[in-house]
């Protein structure tokens, strides 16, 4: 039975490195232990994987559960794919290296993206070109009313965009326990997107390794991005937003070089980081918080920032697009 602990400070456990307090706090290394802790019915609760997806506004009067449920079993093993079965407290990136040293193709695009194995449907986390809903089979989870184990098939998870059932309908309803992957064993590498072959280029490989296209991955990321272990961040702090193509002609009109990428339901997604360096946010440090100087997506706190202030930062970047553009940025990051 894990300790029940009373006015923690959750600091250490946000990527955002913002310093508030829970009343109750705990950690879980299993379903069991996890039900154990839910029947004492505290409420609210909050679950935190790696804590890169959040923005805490304020101290948390309930429950903060950290997810440290572990393991990596494997279900299946054919010529061609392994099934693996992971706990969802697993390090996102750490299950990536696994990957990667045993062979294994599909997630190697996803290197270095912080957070929890149990957060990646949630909000199918996904870079250069991949996203992890083509690499799900079933998520398990806990139902956080009657504490049975459910499972959701892939097509069941509703999955978009940065976005999945979890998020959505079904949003609070459940703990993710564990996340089932189908990996390939034949190396089917995906290398259109343009950063990585120029990285690869650069490097002068010709026919990559699946570790070749990791450490490919890894460099774009640690060139552009903040490590949240140096600058508190939560990556990308909105969504790309989408617009239809009266929209975007409009935009065009005015600004010919806007970043669009067509979708296909005809839509487009356009680039919300050139969006708000076209506004001037990019690199702009207030007090001890700001805009990223790499990545205009990206807001930091530099070490003593509190979430409001961080909160009024998207706010004020929210209005100065919507002013400039008519496009209204959509938060990614969930704000507590
Ligand atoms: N751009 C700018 N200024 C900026 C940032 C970007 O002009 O400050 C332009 C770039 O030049 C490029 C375009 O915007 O033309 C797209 O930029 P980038 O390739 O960096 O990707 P992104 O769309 O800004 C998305 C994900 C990232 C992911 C990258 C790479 C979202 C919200 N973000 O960013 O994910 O790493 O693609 O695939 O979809 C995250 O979710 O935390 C995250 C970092």
């Amino acid at each position: 039975m894990s300790l029940l602990q009373q006015n923690t400070s959750l600091k250490p456990y946000n990527t955002f490195g913002v310093d508030v307090n829970s009343s109750f706090f705990t950690d879980v290394s299993s379903v069991n232990n996890l039900k154990q802790i839910l029947q004492k019915n505290i409420k609210p609760l909050l679950i935190l994987g790696g804590g890169s997806n959040i923005l805490l506004t304020k101290n948390f009067n309930g429950l903060v559960v950290k997810n440290n449920i572990r393991g990596i079993d494997l279900l299946d093993d054919t010529e061609n794919d392994v099934v693996l079965k992971v706990g969802s407290g697993e390090n996102w990136h750490q299950f990536v290296m696994y990957c990667i040293d045993h062979g294994y193709c599909g997630v190697e695009n996803l290197s270095l993206i912080p957070g929890s194995v149990g957060a990646s449907p949630m909000q199918n986390i996904g870079a250069y070109g991949v996203e992890v809903k083509d690499l799900i089979e079933e998520v398990e989870v806990l139902d956080l009313k009657n504490f049975s184990i459910k499972t959701f098939k892939n097509s069941e998870c509703e999955f978009g965009y940065r976005t999945s059932i979890f998020k959505t309908s079904h949003k609070d309803k459940y703990f993710i326990t564990a996340v089932t992957f189908r990996l390939s064993k034949k190396p089917n590498l995906n290398t259109s997107y343009g950063a990585i072959e120029s990285e690869l280029m650069n490097r002068g490989i010709t026919k990559p390794s699946i570790k070749d296209v990791s450490d490919a991955v890894i460099a774009i990321r640690q060139s552009k991005l903040p490590d949240p272990a140096k600058i508190g961040n939560s990556g990308s702090f909105f969504k790309n937003p989408i617009v239809t193509v009266e929209e975007l002609k409009n935009i065009q009109n005015e600004y010919e070089n806007v970043p669009n990428y067509l979708q296909e339901d005809g839509t487009y997604k356009i680039a919300a980081g050139w969006l708000i360096e076209q506004c001037g946010w990019k690199g702009k440090k207030i007090e001890d918080y700001g805009v990223h100087d790499k990545q205009a997506l990206v807001l930091v706190n530099y070490g003593g920032a509190t979430g409001q202030q961080i909160y009024q930062l998207s706010d004020d970047i929210i209005n100065s697009v919507k002013e400039k553009f008519n496009v209204t940025l959509e938060r990614e990051v969930n704000i507590i």
